[in-house]
């Protein structure tokens, strides 16, 4: 008799290379958004998005929206609001968590918007997901299409430099001197596969035409801290901490995730400044 093969083990990566979170729904809800990590990101972007973002009601588009808490927050504050995720595991999640709400999905991934909702929209938003792709450079110039002139872009990415601190804090000190930092998405790994930085940012606003309006950093001291704090009291110490340090330098830098506000300025530079 024959033997059959074995069975190629199917990637749980996108044709593109990108970490889609099907098979991850269960785990990321619960490591991240189950726990006093995941509080601490709402508390803040709570305080923060109407901070740095103009908001006056107007439409949103939630790209990679994920387990749907941040189209929640919009569609509490009156915005209409599309929700855009190409992961039918979360998505499902996500119209449990949204009944009530209006909000309008699409299975779709970031690529396929300018198709699919090419808008243009005033306002983006896009967290914690150029870091599962493949190729967040492109990402970041399609998302940019899709903005009106004026539009603001609320895009919060995973921090390479704060990976490296976290590990050395942990003594993972031969991958951080190797320079090892990202997943590779197999698994149900939760290491992204193209952790960012600052300049990256940078660049790729200046090559998209995208002025960075605000910047602040989410969650600046809470990973590196040796022990979680244990009381309420405590907690609400941390919160205040992250609070008064999260847009001020140094801090901001070594934050778990970079939030930023980027616009797409009424008029092209060379305008602007004849
Ligand atoms: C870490 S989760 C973030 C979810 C949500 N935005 C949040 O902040 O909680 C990353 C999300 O990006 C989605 N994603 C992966 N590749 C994508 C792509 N090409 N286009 C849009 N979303 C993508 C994943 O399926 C997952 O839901």
């Amino acid at each position: 008799m024959t033997r059959q093969p074995p069975a190629p083990h199917a990637s749980p990566l996108s044709a593109q290379g990108d970490r889609h979170f099907d098979g991850l729904a269960d785990k990321f809800a619960a490591s991240l958004y189950g726990g006093p990590r995941g509080e601490l990101r709402l508390a803040l972007l709570d305080r923060l998005l109407p901070e740095m973002l103009a908001l006056h009601g107007q439409p949103v588009l939630d790209v990679g929206g994920g387990l749907g808490q941040l189209a929640g927050w919009f569609a509490e504050r009156d915005h209409a609001v599309t929700l855009a995720e190409p992961s039918g595991e979360m998505l499902a999640r996500a119209r449990e968590s949204l009944a009530g709400h209006e909000v309008s999905v699409l299975q779709t991934p970031l690529q396929e918007l300018p198709e699919v909702a090419p808008g243009p929209w005033s306002l983006i938003a896009c967290h914690a997901v150029l870091e599962w792709l493949a190729d967040p450079r492109s990402a970041l110039a399609t998302l940019a299409s899709l903005l009106t002139p004026g539009g603001q872009l609320s895009l919060m990415v995973f921090n390479r430099d704060a990976l490296r601190l976290s590990n050395v804090v942990k003594g993972n000190l031969e991958k951080a001197l190797a320079d090892r930092l990202e997943g590779k998405g197999l698994r149900k790994r939760l290491t992204p596969i193209s952790p960012l930085t600052h300049g990256q940012i940078e660049a790729w606003s200046a090559e998209n035409g995208l002025a960075i309006r605000e910047v602040a950093g989410i969650r600046v001291f809470a990973d590196y801290l040796r022990e979680p704090p244990q009381s309420d009291a405590d907690r609400e110490r941390l919160l205040a901490l992250e609070q008064r340090y999260c847009r001020v330098d140094p801090h901001w830098r070594l934050g778990r995730y970079l939030l930023y506000t980027l616009e797409r300025p009424t008029r092209p530079p060379e305008e602007a400044t004849a």
